[in-house]
């Protein structure tokens, strides 16, 4: 992407908080990108009405509808192309994308994952930092690739964990630092002020030797 890029299509699978983060920080002026389109996998999501309530079009494709991983991921592209978006937002989007979709996108799909990565790629994040006795815990926006959860992460924030957390209270905490850092993010990637090389995630045409952490960044 050599120009500004803004046209953003989101994939949802549940409530939909984080979109709705990406959508009013639009609505303040913070996050200069546009929403063509949400297209959820799952029908009946919260994450459609929030579409609806901010006007934006919203699509089921249901990965049940497809006897292949490869044809499910080709209705995707389909319908995003259709909205001619520049970068694809996963948002809490519980289906693993291999490489029709991702090749598709090169260095323009972001994921949001409840973990400080690269520990606990995959699910229930949350528990598995309880159960290994962690001190702290948080959340990574990532350039996707074909390896789960294993893209170059750009930028992620930490929450200490506290003596009486469960499960459902540290996601709740981390949940708040996630609607924090996507939206800058996506920012970030509409003004082409990160890019994915080769592997690599930068920063203002600087390789990342490690993520950014979000008490660094307060001032970018
Ligand atoms: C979030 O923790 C997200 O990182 C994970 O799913 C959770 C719910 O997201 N992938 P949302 O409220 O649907 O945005």
């Amino acid at each position: 992407m050599s120009k500004s890029a803004n046209k953003i299509g989101v994939l949802v699978s549940g409530g939909g908080t984080n979109l709705q983060s990406i959508i009013d920080n639009i609505h303040l002026g913070d996050c200069a990108a546009e929403i063509e389109c949400v297209i959820s996998n799952v029908a009946d999501v919260y994450a459609l009405t929030r579409a609806d309530n901010a006007n934006i079009p919203r699509h089921v494709i249901s990965h049940k509808n497809f006897s292949h991983r490869a044809e499910f991921e080709q209705a995707l592209i389909d319908k995003l192309d259709s909205y001619d978006v520049d970068i694809i937002v996963l948002a809490g989007f519980m289906r693993i994308l291999e490489s029709t979709f991702i090749s598709h996108y090169p260095g323009r799909i972001l994921n949001i994952h409840p973990s400080l990565l690269p520990k606990y790629s995959g699910l229930n994040t949350h528990q598995r930092a309880l159960e290994s006795g962690d001190s702290s815990h948080g959340c990574s926006v990532h350039f996707a690739t074909t390896e789960l959860d294993g893209g170059p992460v750009i930028l992620q924030a930490s929450v200490s964990i506290l003596e009486n957390d469960d499960a459902q209270i540290l996601a709740k905490r981390v949940l708040e630092k996630e609607h924090i850092i996507y939206p800058k993010c996506v920012q970030w990637l509409c003004e082409n002020r990160i890019h994915y090389q080769e592997g690599y995630a930068y920063f203002d045409n600087q390789r990342l030797a490690s993520p950014m952490q979000l008490e660094q960044i307060q001032s970018l």
